[in-house]
C-alpha cells in the first residue's frame, strides 16, 4: 500500500539555530502521535547535519544536488554527500529550480538518477504555470515533464521515487488547486504511471499535493482517492501547522 506522506519544503528561510529549533518542535508533535506514515522535512544545505542529529521520526531530505559524483563544480553538493550523512530524500524539479535556475526535464532526468543510484528517494516535483492552465495545456506540460525526467526508470527503481503535483499558479500564492482540480491531475498522474508500467506501480506511488497547502484545507485535499499527502512550503515553517496537517487524514 502506497504512504501517506507529508513532507515540509524550508526553502530559503531560517537560519540554523531557528532549524534545529523547529525540528525539536516537531520531535514533541509527533512524539503525541500522527496520522500521516512518514513526515520529511526539506531543510536548506548547512541546516541538514545538525536537523538530521536532532530528527526523531522525521526524515531529513535535501532541496537539490547535481548530477555528477564529485568534480570542479563550484557551489554545487552531490547526491553523494547527501547520502553520507544518511539523507534519505531529494526535491528534484521544484518549479523554483525550473524556473530560476533554468532546470529542464533531460537534466532532472540525470539528477533523479544520481539520488536513486545513492539509494534515496527523489521527490520529483511537476506542475503547470497559470498560462498553461489557462489554454488548457496542463496535462501536456505535466505528462511532458514525467515522460522526461521520469520516465526512464524502470518499474523497481519506480519504487525510490514520490511524485509532488504543484501548479505554479498556487505555490506561495494563497490560491490553491480545488480539492477536484488536485483530484483531476492525481488520477491523471497515476494514469499515466498505469499505462508507462503496470497497475501495481500505479497503485503503490504516493503522489503529493503543494500549492498553498494548509491546516485549513489539507483534510478537504487529503481526502481525495488520488492524493496521498502533500508537500507544503509556507506552513511547514510552523510546527504546529505542519503537525496539523501531518494530521489532516
Ligand atoms: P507553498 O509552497 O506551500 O508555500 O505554496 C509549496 C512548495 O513550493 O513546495
Amino acid at each position: 500500500m502506497r504512504k501517506k506522506i507529508v513532507a515540509g519544503n524550508w526553502k530559503m528561510n531560517l537560519n540554523v539555530s531557528e532549524g534545529v529549533a523547529l525540528v525539536e518542535e516537531l520531535n514533541v508533535g509527533i512524539s503525541e502521535g500522527v496520522k500521516a506514515d512518514e513526515l520529511i522535512v526539506f531543510p536548506p544545505f548547512p541546516h541538514l547535519y545538525a536537523v538530521k542529529d536532532r530528527a526523531i521520526k522525521l526524515q531529513v531530505g535535501a532541496q537539490n544536488c547535481h548530477t555528477a559524483l564529485n568534480g570542479a563544480y563550484t557551489g554545487e553538493v552531490s547526491a553523494p554527500m547527501l547520502s553520507s550523512i544518511q539523507i534519505s530524500h531529494v526535491l528534484v524539479g521544484h518549479s523554483e529550480r525550473r524556473a530560476y535556475f533554468n532546470e529542464l526535464n533531460d537534466l532532472l532526468a540525470k539528477k533523479v538518477d544520481a539520488v536513486l543510484d545513492e539509494g534515496m528517494t527523489a521527490v520529483y516535483c511537476c506542475g503547470e504555470t497559470l498560462p498553461e492552465r489557462e489554454e488548457n495545456r496542463h496535462f501536456n506540460v505535466i505528462g511532458a515533464q514525467l515522460a522526461e525526467g521520469l520516465f526512464h526508470l524502470n518499474e523497481n527503481q519506480l519504487k525510490q521515487v514520490v511524485i509532488a503535483y504543484e501548479p505554479v499558479w498556487a505555490i506561495g500564492t494563497g490560491k490553491t488547486a480545488s480539492s477536484a482540480q488536485a483530484q483531476e491531475v492525481h488520477a491523471y498522474i497515476r494514469k499515466l504511471i498505469a499505462t508507462n508500467y503496470t497497475a501495481d506501480a500505479a497503485e503503490n506511488m504516493s503522489i503529493l499535493y503543494g500549492g498553498s497547502c494548509n491546516p485549513a484545507n489539507a483534510q478537504e485535499l487529503f481526502s481525495q482517492p488520488d492524493v496521498d499527502g502533500g508537500l507544503i512550503g509556507g506552513a511547514s515553517l510552523k510546527s504546529a501547522d505542519f503537525i496539523q496537517i501531518a494530521n489532516s487524514y
